[in-house]
């Protein structure tokens, strides 16, 4: 039999783990796999989206990047899942912050994702269904926060089709409903994953505020991130 492939992504036989980190940047999941999975190999490089899987802590973990927004996650999280059998998909990226009080680096986990994009009515639901975090992955990941002092906020965030918006007012419109972030993938993951049965989480760091218009240096989106990543790579203890 040969080795499984989809027309994003071609192992060639190296191996994906069932839990795999999401960065929206590959070169996100190169740093990640150089600086914190033991053995690492590359699993792919179709349109340079690379991916790789080592070992972190003694348990296998995969890492792969997934580009912006819904359909690019979309369709790669489907195929992890559905070919390649991931069961737990953690998405780490930024976010921008919709209430003065998310300061920059601080982090936030996605418990749900409302969203503008339409990509939900491919499941044709007689209502409005709420894309929701795996309770489990968010529990696990927020007292491992906790724990270690890092502030943590868990709640709505919002996944925009649009970085750009035509209105003044959309993250505003948003906050009001008690939405307290923006970010342009998690509402799709969750989807994928629901339709699936299987679990996934996104977190994020405050890289931007929208009220207070602070925004991260470059040097602090890098320890923000480190810091996150650890806490993702705790899901493997589960
Ligand atoms: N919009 C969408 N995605 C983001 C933002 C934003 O302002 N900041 C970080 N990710």
């Amino acid at each position: 039999m040969s080795a499984p492939s989809t027309p994003h992504i071609n192992p060639q036989g190296a191996p994906i783990a069932e839990t795999i980190l999401l960065p929206g940047d590959p070169l996100r999941a190169k740093f990640i796999a150089d600086t914190f999975l033991e053995d690492a190999v590359q699993f792919n490089s179709v349109r340079n989206m690379l991916g790789y899987t080592g070992t972190y802590q003694g348990r296998e973990l995969s890492v792969m990047g997934t580009g912006m927004g819904i359909p690019s996650i979309a369709l790669y999280s489907w195929e992890l899942i559905h070919v390649f059998g991931c069961t737990r998909l953690v998405r780490i990226g930024s976010c921008g912050g919709l209430t003065a009080d998310l300061a920059l680096n601080d982090l936030v986990l996605a418990q749900a994702a409302s969203t503008d994009s339409n990509y939900l009515a491919q499941f044709d639901l007689p209502g409005t269904w709420a894309p929701t975090g795996s309770f489990r992955l968010l529990n696990h990941v927020h007292r491992a926060a906790e724990d270690r002092g890092i502030p943590v906020h868990a709640g709505n965030v919002v996944s925009s089709d649009t970085f750009y918006h035509a209105q003044d007012d959309t993250t505003e419109r948003w906050a009001r409903m008690g939405v307290f972030a923006v970010e342009m993938e998690t509402a799709g993951l969750y989807a994928n994953a629901a339709a699936a049965g299987v679990e996934a989480l996104a977190m994020f760091t405050v890289s931007d505020n929208l009220v207070t218009h602070e925004k991260m240096t470059p040097e602090q989106r890098q320890t923000g991130f480190g810091q996150m990543i650890e806490l993702a790579a705790t899901v493997t203890e589960l």
